[in-house]
């Protein structure tokens, strides 16, 4: 399926081979950890493409060099409760001055509609490029309530990096908020009669943090 130009999917060979992992039953939770960090870790190098930077004269043991160094602290990352913390490092590790927010929600299990239970955003949030983690897009209901907090709080940039799409999801996310880009390592079939994606990985919060 095609989608607006604002979504990116990724079809990298590394990020499929991990996906592969990161899906299967038998996986345990610390591999699962550490495949949710190393594929959002490649994630960022497209989804930080358009991030600014200052020019830096840098003294090289063979002269003067006019380089470029990141505004760092422009960035902030949003993960979602719980299981967008899973996602945090893999980013900071490539952008250790990044801010991180956190912003709690959880879905009703009957009606699936999102609850929102914390919000702290790092300050001067209207002027960062503010990327929002959640590995799940399902219904998108989390992902549009999230972001539409982060909007009330004075965020205008704003991108959003998920791992397992559905279709469904992304068009919540796209029509409800067409101004923010989205990422994602890949897009499933479909979601089933209690929400969850197909074939999906199964409850991303509870095999990041060994819940079930
Ligand atoms: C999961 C997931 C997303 C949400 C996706 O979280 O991490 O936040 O569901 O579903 P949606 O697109 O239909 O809103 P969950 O609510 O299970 O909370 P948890 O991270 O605390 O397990
Ligand atoms: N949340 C998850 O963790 N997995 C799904 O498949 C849907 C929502």
């Amino acid at each position: 399926m095609a989608y607006r130009e604002n979504v990116t999917i990724y079809n990298h060979p590394l990020i499929q081979h991990k996906l592969s992992i990161l899906r299967d039953v038998r996986t345990t939770d610390k591999q699962f950890r550490e495949l949710v960090g190393e594929i959002t870790m490649l994630m960022t190098f497209e989804a930080t493409r358009d991030l600014p930077l200052e020019p830096v004269d840098v003294t090289t043991p063979m002269g003067i060099a006019h380089a470029h160094r990141l505004q760092g602290e422009n960035l902030a990352l949003v993960p979602i409760l719980r299981a967008g913390i899973g996602m945090v490092d893999g980013i900071l590790e490539l952008i250790p001055a990044a801010r991180v927010g956190h912003i709690g929600l959880y879905r009703d299990e009957e009606t699936l509609e999102p609850h929102e239970y914390y919000c702290k955003l790092p300050v001067n949030i209207d002027h960062r490029l503010i990327i929002v983690l959640d590995p799940m897009l399902a219904t998108g209901g989390s992902a549009v309530d999230a972001i539409t907090l982060i909007k009330q709080h004075g965020g205008k940039k704003i991108k959003f990096m998920c791992i397992i799409a559905a279709p469904e999801g992304i068009e919540k996310l796209s029509a409800a908020h067409p101004d923010v880009d989205i990422y994602c390592a890949h897009v499933d079939e479909k979601l089933n009669d209690i929400g969850y994606i197909v074939p999906g990985l199964g409850d991303a919060g509870d095999r990041i943090f060994g819940t079930k």
